[in-house]
């Protein structure tokens, strides 16, 4: 552990980007792992699927609003069909775009939930992170 832990990350992860290209070029394998952001940073790539990771924080937090007693703006949060389709202000997700997601936006600015127990930071991630790596089902 404390030799992993020695192991300058924050200064190899960026040299990841390289590797893979070079790697690709030579052994014709893509890296399947990793996500370039638009600012070049390496992220590892996790794979968050909705009915395991998502469902059931929108089942505890939002659909009492966005489903079962109301449909606030439009918006019913119980399945993925009808998140992507989204409320009166349109999609509330956008495939691989968080920062184009009106659903995270809301979550990470404190205005969702409206009231009760906010999210925690570690479920606004995983948000994030589903929808990243594509928001599969
Ligand atoms: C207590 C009720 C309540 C809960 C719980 C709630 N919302 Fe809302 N939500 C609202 C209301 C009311 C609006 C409309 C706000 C407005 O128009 O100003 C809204 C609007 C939205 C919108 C905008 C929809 C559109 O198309 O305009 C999104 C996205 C959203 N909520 C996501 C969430 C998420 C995600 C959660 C759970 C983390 C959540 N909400 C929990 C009441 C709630």
């Amino acid at each position: 552990m404390q030799l992993i832990r020695r192991i300058p990350w924050k200064k190899i992860i960026p040299h990841l980007k390289n590797y893979c290209l070079i790697s690709s070029m030579i052994f014709h394998t893509g890296c399947l792992h990793t996500k370039t952001k638009s600012n070049g940073q390496v992220l590892p790539f996790k794979k968050v699927n909705y009915s395991i990771a998502i469902r059931p924080i929108l089942d505890k937090h939002c659909i009492e609003c966005h489903g079962t007693e109301a449909t606030e703006s439009g918006l019913d949060l119980r399945t993925l069909k009808s998140i992507l389709k989204g409320g009166e202000s349109g999609p509330s997700i956008i495939k691989n775009r968080p920062d184009e997601s009106l659903l995270l936006e809301l979550i990470e600015d404190q205005i969702m939930p409206p009231e009760g127990e906010p999210l925690r930071k570690k479920q606004i991630k995983k948000i994030r992170s589903w929808i990243l790596s594509g928001a599969s089902p």
